[in-house]
Formats: C-alpha cells, structure tokens, sequence
C-alpha cells in the first residue's frame, strides 16, 4: 500500500489504526514558553498530522486539547480523525489509580476519550501527589508494582469507553509476555513505545512485536536534541550520519526525513518532537520519496545498538526538584 499524507495508518490488533507519523509533544517544562506546545499541535494538525502524541506528565495536555479541540470546533477535522495517544504515568500504577490518572488527562484535553493508553514504564514510583517522589539522599522511591493488575485496571478502562487501544512504553520482551501469558486476558497491548531510529533499530524486539501483533511506536526518531544532561552523547550524531547524508542528497531531502522514512517504510510508527514550524513541517514532508529495499538494508545495518535514551537517567535528571512538578501545582 502506498502511503499518502492523507492515509498512512496502519492497523492495530484491536480492530482500531494508527497513523505512521505523529507529533511528539515532550519539551522541559522549564525551556518551553507557555502556549509554544498548543500553537505546535494546531500548526501540525493544519499540516496534516493526526496522531499526537502526549502524557499528563509533560505538563502540557491541556495546551494539547485545547489545539486539538480548536481545530474540531473550525471544521479542519472531526474528533474521529485524530488520533491522541496519553500515558499513564510511574505514580499510578496501583488498580485503583489508574481511571483517575486517565480522567486527570481526559480533564486536561477536555475530551471524552482517548485514542491509545499506554503504561509509560514498567517501573513504578511510591503513588502520591509528588510524580517524582525521593528519599532524603535524593534516590526515586520506587514501589512494587503488578503489571497484570495494572492492565486489568486499564482493560476497565476501555470497557467504559474511555480509551480505544491499550498498549505499553518501554517494555521488553519478558514484560510483555508478563501481560501476554495473564489469564484471563482481555485486550492485548496492541503497542508498544520504545525508542527506534537508525542507530537503534530494535531487531529483535521488532520481530517479537510482529509475531505478537504488536505495533512499534518510535520515539526519539531522530536520535533526540543531545542534550547531554540527559542524553548519551558518546554515540555519534545520527543526523550527521554519512550514509543517511548521502541518500537524503539523492532524493534533496534532509537527513531526518529520510530517518523518518526509514521507520515509517517498515511498519514503525514515528513521533518526532519538534516545537518549531519548519521542522515540524519537515518531518511530515515524507510521502514523496521511499528507499529501495537495499537503501533499507544499508540504514538497517547503522544499527549499533545502543540508546541515546537511558529512560530512568531521563527521568532522574531532567525532572530536577527545583521543577516541584506535582500536579497539582500545574495549570491542569
Ligand atoms: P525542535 O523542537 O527545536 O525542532 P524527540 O527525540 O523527543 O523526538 O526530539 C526531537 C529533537 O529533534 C528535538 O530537540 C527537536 O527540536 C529536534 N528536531 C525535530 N525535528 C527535527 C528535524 N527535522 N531536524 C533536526 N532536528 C529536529
């Protein structure tokens, strides 16, 4: 099937589909200037994009559903069209947890549902009002957590009509079979967020994910910003890459695009993040072009298997105390 701007969904086990590419909506709360995500998400949904992607605990899915609901109510699409993808964040793991942390997103969009709902991590933080919750030397305080009660809690959720699809973040093979091999299961994750480009292409989890239905949503295809605060910068810079260089001039487009084309080609959902018009603009310029079979094979063989993301350094360093991201302190 040839993909187009207007259809490159792919389906989901569920019955439901996901569009290729998706707005990534992730910048630091202390960097992004009030208003800069919502006039993002209005900008790519003029554009074309129908997949945004987004959490409460980015602090920013009020000014996602507000742009979201803004371009509902001038005509420019219908609620069916988008396609919203939240997560339930490490603090709300516990069954009981789970429908309020998906309320305090519908809260926050002012929607009625979602359209994917995703367990952010495996891990778990101690539940309270703080989502970064440390002991007195400055350690996570994690909790227990039983990821099969956490997604029948979530399966609930769905069966009210809150979310459409169920998926996961972050899960390797051991923790998806986890919920796989949970009796009784009602709904399959049919996804699984994980970070996915050229330099870490996840052949393995991929396979296991196409033998289970599952599909891969990339994040950080683009290899993300470098910040090294948080980033592992010994691996090179992907969008420096000399052979990504040399097929982006064959076909004039920029070494992200061609990234972006790469997943999108092979069945992987992308999700770059980009705050700024022109980039955002860029990353969806990607269905005039596609690489031969062995262009595919050359980038698949830039993988070096190992992450820019280390998903807990992430967390441990970006979500400083001085952030006192608690939600309710929020604008939520
Ligand atoms: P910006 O918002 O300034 O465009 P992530 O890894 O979370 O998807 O983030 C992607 C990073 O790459 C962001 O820092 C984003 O910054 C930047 N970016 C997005 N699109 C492009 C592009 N087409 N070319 C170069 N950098 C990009």
């Amino acid at each position: 099937m040839a993909l187009t701007a207007k259809d490159h969904s792919v389906p989901l086990a569920d019955g439901n589909s996901i569009p290729l590419i998706g707005l990534g909506t992730y910048g630091n709360p202390r960097m992004t200037p009030k208003g800069t995500t919502y006039e993002a998400v209005k900008l790519a949904i003029e554009i074309g994009y129908r997949h945004i992607d987004g959490a409460l605990v980015y602090f920013n899915e009020h000014e996602v559903g507000q742009a979201i609901r803004e371009k509902i109510a001038d005509g420019t699409v219908k609620r069916e069209d988008i396609f919203y993808c939240g997560k339930l964040w490490n603090t709300f793991h516990p069954p009981e947890l789970v429908r309020p942390a998906l309320e305090k997103t519908l809260e926050a969009l002012q929607l009625d549902y979602v359209d994917l709902y995703i367990i952010e991590m495996p891990t778990a933080f101690k539940p309270g009002d703080n989502f970064y919750p440390r002991d007195e030397i400055g350690k996570y305080i994690y909790h227990e957590t039983d990821l099969c009660a956490t997604w029948e809690a979530l399966e609930a959720c769905k069966d009210a009509g809150l979310v459409k699809s169920l998926g996961v973040s972050n899960f390797n093979k051991r923790q998806l079979e986890l919920i796989f091999n949970k009796p009784g299961l009602k709904h399959k994750p049919v996804s699984n967020q994980v970070e996915c480009h050229p330099y870490f292409t996840q052949p393995k989890l991929l396979e296991y994910c196409r033998e289970k239905n599952i599909v891969i949503v990339g994040y950080s295809p683009l290899g993300t910003s470098r910040d090294p605060s948080w980033v592992n910068v010994k691996s090179p810079p992907l969008l420096e890459d000399e052979l990504l260089t040399s097929i982006a001039k064959k076909y004039r487009k920029t070494t992200a695009q061609v990234c972006l084309r790469f997943n999108i080609q092979r069945g992987v959902v992308v999700i770059p993040k980009s705050f700024n018009p022109a980039r955002i603009t860029e990353n969806f310029d990607i269905f005039d072009f596609s690489l031969t079979e062995d262009e595919m094979k050359a980038v698949e063989n830039l993988n070096k298997n190992i992450r820019f993301v280390d998903t807990l350094a992430t967390v441990a360093t970006i979500h400083t105390d001085d952030v006192r991201l608690h939600w309710k302190s929020t604008s939520v």
